[in-house]
């Protein structure tokens, strides 16, 4: 049982002033005016979203700190299978992600419409957190960074993380250094590479007793991966029922351009891997 908050003239924490709940209440401002009944919601969404992405941020720059420790110590098996265990939070916080559309698919395409017009030109372009966790994961664009020109802090954090190695970088080096990488020219072209990437995981699934606990870690990923697809498709299904065929807040097509990004993969090599397995 949690124990009942203190009165705040005594110095002991309540509740209230650790998780400063006045303050997250106090975030919400409306655009519409008169204030539009949906409007609360579309912002609490937004803002739930947000606070997933920073957890997940937190999460996946610990699975890299695991990687890296894992691959300097080949003998401990205490650090990839940590990594795991937050990959596996990841995958439920994903899980979530993509869940929490339906609440937004209770306002009528009618209510958004009575307020939208009051957001513009903001859009999701601009969510700095979405944009750091694909180039973390390693989908980078930098042809994104434009949209957080008008947030100079905002654009410095996504240029370190262009710069910084992502998930993806750490964790091939963490393969190369079980030494199932196969050996490359120092001229090998990206193909090149990516195909030896895709070879050693080959080799990791192929030796399923002395890798389970790395097997582990790439089902972790690409189920990641998939789920941040289902997110896409999500939000697409959801922009389609709210808004048609209409062109974005942030300038672009709307639904058919957010289709293109369907196809996108973190870790394109997991799901090459799948391909090249031999049946039995
Ligand atoms: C009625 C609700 C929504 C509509 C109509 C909508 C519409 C759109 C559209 C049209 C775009 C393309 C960019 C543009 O031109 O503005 C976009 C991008 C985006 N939206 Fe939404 N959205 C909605 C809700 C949400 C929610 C709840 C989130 C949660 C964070 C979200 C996150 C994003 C992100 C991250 C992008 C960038 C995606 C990418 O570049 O791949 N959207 N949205």
């Amino acid at each position: 049982m949690p124990e009942p908050m203190q009165s705040s003239n005594s110095n002991q924490l309540t509740y209230g002033e650790y998780l400063r709940v006045a303050e997250l209440t106090n975030l919400q401002h409306l655009q519409s005016s008169p204030p539009h009944h949906d409007e609360l919601l579309f912002i609490i969404i937004h803002q739930t979203y947000e606070l997933w992405f920073k957890q997940l941020l937190h999460e996946l720059d610990a699975v890299i700190v695991n990687l890296r420790a894992a691959a300097s110590n080949p003998d401990s098996r205490d650090e990839i299978y940590e990594a795991a265990r937050l990959l596996r939070r990841c995958t439920e916080i994903a899980r979530v992600l993509v869940e929490q559309f339906t609440i937004l698919e209770t306002m009528l395409p009618t209510h958004f419409l009575a307020f939208r017009g009051r957001l513009r030109p903001a859009s999701g372009f601009q969510s700095e957190q979405f944009r750091e966790i694909e180039f973390l994961c390693g989908l980078k664009d930098e042809k994104m960074l434009r949209y957080h020109e008008p947030a100079p802090e905002m654009h410095a954090k996504l240029e370190k993380r262009l710069r910084e190695p992502s998930l993806r970088d750490v964790f091939f080096e963490a393969l190369a250094s079980l030494g199932v990488m196969p050996g490359l020219k120092a001229d090998a072209t990206e193909q090149e590479r990516f195909e030896a990437r895709a070879r050693a995981i080959l080799a990791i699934y192929n030796d399923e007793r002395g890798h389970r606990d790395w097997i582990d870690v790439c089902e972790r990923l690409t189920e990641f991966d998939e789920l941040i697809v289902s997110w896409r498709l999500r939000h697409i299904q959801m922009v389609e029922r709210t808004i048609g065929a209409r062109m974005g807040t942030g300038g672009s097509s709307g639904a058919s351009y957010l289709k293109v990004t369907l196809d996108k993969k973190f870790f394109p090599e997991l799901w090459e891997a799948r391909s090249l397995l031999t049946e039995a």
